[in-house]
């Protein structure tokens, strides 16, 4: 099975707000995303709206094709919309309401009554649920546990020293992979993946099932545009 791809959109809902009008038209993007070959979209609404506002994501829900992945803190009022929407996946992220972007993976063996009764709310709801989680096969162990059917590997170490040894940089997260294989869930990566080390990461761990992508993708796309980028990203997880 190819490593599908989804695109995060929130640095377009970024650039839309900077101006406060609707230009670039998030609904549009995503489509086109689709069109282009995305084969999914994420979005990270956070309280404060400063990206994804809450009004975009049931308005993407009714017009998305592909798969809709909802990322955030489980707070009320972030479950609440959630359950409402019921999008494809929901990746559970521990981020603080200030928070630049996401920094660290749930610790799932302190967290674990409190995940178990999230991920109960989402089973009930038939929505997939993902864990975010650093490369530790324990997290993940405790993920599982709790009753996530996916986890999230948080790839910025791995990106960050990528170039320095692509070797060191992928082994915590192999590692875990092979656990998360052996523990019978599902496994998405994603943060700071990227044309220059999404490939080798997926040729090694072959059995990543999403990817999510945002910062490098939109920043590639001032470049080469998005169709030319989205397949560029699509070429890397081609398995040959
Ligand atoms: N996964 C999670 C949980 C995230 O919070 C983010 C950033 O919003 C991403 C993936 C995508 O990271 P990037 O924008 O660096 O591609």
């Amino acid at each position: 099975m190819k490593t599908k791809l989804s695109v995060n959109i929130n640095k377009i809902a970024t650039l839309r707000n900077a101006r406060g009008g609707n230009n670039p038209d998030v609904l549009k993007v995503a489509k086109d995303c689709e069109l282009f070959g995305a084969d999914g979209i994420t979005v990270h609404p956070r309280p404060d709206e400063r990206h994804i506002r809450r009004a975009d994501v049931p308005a993407l829900q009714a017009i998305l094709r592909t798969e809709f992945n909802i990322e955030g803190c489980p707070t009320k009022e972030f479950m609440d919309l959630v359950l409402r929407v019921r999008p494809s996946q929901v990746t559970l992220v521990p981020d603080k309401p200030e928070q630049l972007t996401s920094n660290s993976g749930w610790d799932t063996e302190k967290e674990q009554d409190f995940l178990c009764d999230v991920l109960n709310d989402l089973r009930a709801a038939s929505i997939r649920s993902s864990i975010f989680i650093d490369a530790s096969p324990r997290m993940a162990e405790f993920a599982a546990k709790a009753g996530a059917d996916r986890v999230e590997l948080y790839t910025e170490p791995y990106a960050l020293n990528y170039a320095r040894n692509r070797e060191a940089a992928i082994e915590p997260f192999l590692q875990t992979a092979i656990r998360v294989k052996q523990l019978g869930i599902g496994l998405n990566a994603g943060h700071d993946l990227s044309l220059e080390n999404l490939k080798y990461f997926t040729d090694v761990i072959t059995w990543v099932d999403e990817v999510s992508i945002g910062h490098a993708l939109v920043c590639d796309a001032l470049y080469l545009g998005l169709e030319n980028t989205i397949k560029a990203y699509q070429e890397c997880l081609i398995k040959k």
